[in-house]
């Protein structure tokens, strides 16, 4: 009887002190003129409903409170925008109290100058520098056969293999972009680079605790570990005075002079886009080799597609600027992939003033969550939403139309959206045309807060008959 009193005890304390701590982190965040939401927990706010629940939480929070809503989210007081009309506002106009709001473990292992860390004029410069070295022309006249020649060999000999294709399209994002970089020396690099740059991933996802053994550390050595490497690269450069065709060789000449930065921001600059096109560009074509699978009519007519250009070719002709202009189905299969497996929920921003959004006032310093997810699957957009038809996409004005924000928008729209659509084309290319494949089974597929195969995404691949 008296352990039953004093569990009864026990739990009606606890119920009383999670009142009072839910109660006064409410308090501590009331102010007049925000908009309606929780704060739950002291510290801790809501983020394990939000890691738990993903999209549930946010469709749940905004059948209580609207497409406006405030809560305490990855360690910050944060507003969450599902309505698309006030997303397109914010990304359209950063600068009138809006700066990029990514986490500070991000910020501090991709550096001061990458371009998420930077506004107003510094992003202006750093964007500009950026834009010219993936222009259409630079993608034509240079990339593009630098992307062929190390599909052709990362594609060698997966016949009569099973292959964890989510480890394959990780190597192939990340070494690919280092052909581009640095393109002969990149093998001799590739190595070493490909441990450290993983860390470094790994560590911007982390919290910011420098101790040994926590992932912001094993991250922060990372990045002086590849800092190093490419400082050695352009002294190497420098030394020789050779010219490269490469991203490294426009960077080092001013990108033809318009853009001087110097070689903290190179470096910087280097590493944003290795980062950038990297869980993007390998995630979307993982995410499609699945789709492709579950979808034989799509794969039927996308391999109709890549093997008409074939047969325009000789065996060992490389893909070239036409043939990836002609490939219109492909294009709609790597925009629906995106749109279906919503492989970016959203971006970050935060206030650097106290300001007025859709009639609420938002404190100086907070983040908001332009989350955009949830307009990947409006029916009026997109009929029949959860059906994977990239046919849809074949009426190009879907792809212009305003709450287009798979590759985001405004300012800050992706620089390498043609850049990332060329690489996963290609990697298509080769593989369509050389393999069949089915999956082996069994392996869980994540959709939220990142999608990812926790244990690898496995197929068994053998050649097409010829
Ligand atoms: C399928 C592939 C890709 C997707 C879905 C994608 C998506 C996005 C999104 C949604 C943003 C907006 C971020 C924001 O507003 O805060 C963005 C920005 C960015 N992306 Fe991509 N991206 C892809 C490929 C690439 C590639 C290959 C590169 C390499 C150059 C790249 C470089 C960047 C950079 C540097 C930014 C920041 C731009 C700025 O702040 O001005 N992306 N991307």
């Amino acid at each position: 009887m008296a352990i039953f009193t004093v569990i009864i005890g026990v739990v009606l304390g606890l119920c009383l002190l999670s009142t009072f701590l839910l109660r006064w982190n409410e308090m501590k965040y009331k102010k007049k003129g925000l908009p309606p939401g929780t704060m739950g927990w002291p510290l801790f706010g809501e983020t394990t409903d939000f890691l738990k629940q993903g999209p549930s939480f946010m469709k749940n929070q905004r059948a209580r409170y609207g497409s406006v809503f405030k809560s305490h989210i990855l360690g910050c007081p944060t507003i969450v925008s599902m309505d698309p009309e006030l997303n397109r506002f914010i990304l359209m106009n950063e600068g009138k109290g809006i700066i990029p709001g990514y986490p500070q473990s991000m910020l501090d292992i991709l550096g001061k100058s990458n371009i998420a860390a930077v506004h107003g004029p510094a992003h202006k410069n750093m964007r500009g520098a950026l834009l010219s070295l993936v222009s259409p022309s630079v993608i034509r006249e240079q990339i593009l056969s630098k992307i062929d020649e190390f599909m052709r060999s990362h594609l060698l000999n997966w016949s009569n293999q099973i292959i964890d294709i989510q480890e394959k399209t990780k190597e192939m994002a990340l070494l690919s972009s280092l052909r581009q970089i640095s393109g002969t020396e990149s093998s001799l690099l590739s190595k070493e680079f490909m441990r450290e740059f993983f860390n470094l991933v790994v560590g911007t996802l982390s919290l910011p605790i420098n101790l040994p053994n926590t992932n912001y550390h094993r991250g922060l050595q990372a990045r002086k570990n590849i800092v190093r490497m490419l400082e050695e690269l352009i002294d190497e450069r420098r030394r020789s005075q050779e010219t490269h065709k490469d991203m490294l060789g426009l960077l080092m000449s001013g990108v033809e002079n318009r853009y001087k930065l110097s070689d903290e921001e190179m470096i910087d600059q280097i590493i944003t886009i290795l980062y950038s096109g990297y869980e993007t560009v390998s995630t979307t074509s993982m995410m499609a080799v699945k789709y492709l699978h579950d979808h034989p009519r799509v794969l039927e007519e996308l391999r109709k597609e890549h093997l008409g250009i074939r047969e325009r070719k000789m065996a060992e002709d490389p893909l070239d600027w036409n043939d990836y202009k002609s490939m219109k189905f492909t294009r709609a299969v790597i925009f629906e992939t995106s749109r279906l497996a919503t492989i970016v929920n959203g971006v970050l921003r935060k206030t650097t003033k106290e300001m007025e959004l859709n009639g609420f006032v938002i404190p100086e310093g907070w983040r908001i969550y332009v989350y955009t997810r949830e307009i990947n699957y409006d029916p009026c957009l997109y009929p029949d939403p959860y059906t994977f038809n990239p046919w849809r996409w074949l009426d190009r004005s879907l792809e212009t139309q305003n709450y287009f924000f798979i590759f985001g928008g405004g300012t800050r729209q992706c620089p390498g959206k043609e850049l990332g659509i060329a690489e996963i084309s290609t990697f298509l290319h080769y593989f369509v045309t050389k393999y069949r494949w089915e999956e082996v089974g069994g392996d869980k597929l994540m959709k939220f807060p990142r999608v990812e195969a926790p244990n690898g995404l496995h197929i068994r691949v053998s050649d097409m008959p010829k």
